[in-house]
């Protein structure tokens, strides 16, 4: 199992970089990014969530696990509120503001171009676990007023630890 980093953990804060062949060592961390998944349990694991570099995520909203190699967010659309986590900053969630729709464009574990349009939920994944690999947390899409109460908790947590 892969130990998920916690927020607070620098890794968490840096952008991956693309992933330029999809060999054996991708193929294990993905196996690897699902189990972890799985066990959290959670619906998407960005690759520097568990320490690496690299851009990719792996999900699974009910379909079965996939994994998407260098995703971009190409077009978005509408807006969304929905209440958000993240296995890195656990036990916390916000109702979060977000575009409704996106065009997500990758590769498959194939090698295949992959392209969704999806929307709502799925759309709120993607735009989490690209933010990961951006190097971007769900507490810089927090508003003012969420932002100031999430960072007194986890400086609490903190000192507590
Ligand atoms: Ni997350």
């Amino acid at each position: 199992m892969l130990t998920i980093r916690q927020y607070g953990d620098p890794v968490l804060k840096q952008a991956t970089k693309d992933v330029e062949e999809i060999d054996g060592t991708v193929a294990k961390l993905v196996d690897g990014m699902v189990e972890s998944m799985y066990a959290a349990p959670g619906v998407g694991l960005a690759a520097n969530q568990v320490g690496v570099q690299r851009r990719l995520f792996v999900y699974d909203i009910g379909d079965g696990p996939r994994a998407i190699i260098n995703p971009r967010i190409v077009e978005s659309s509408g807006e969304w509120t929905f209440e958000e986590g993240c296995l890195s900053v656990p036990g916390l969630s916000w109702e979060i503001v977000r575009p409704k729709q996106v065009h997500l464009v990758g590769l498959s574990m194939d090698g295949d171009e992959v392209s969704i349009e999806a929307d709502e939920y799925e759309a709120r994944v993607f735009q989490h676990e690209v933010d990961h690999l951006d190097g971007t947390l769900l507490l810089e899409r927090l508003n003012d007023d969420q932002r100031r109460e999430a960072l007194k908790i986890l400086r609490a947590r903190a000192l507590a630890s």
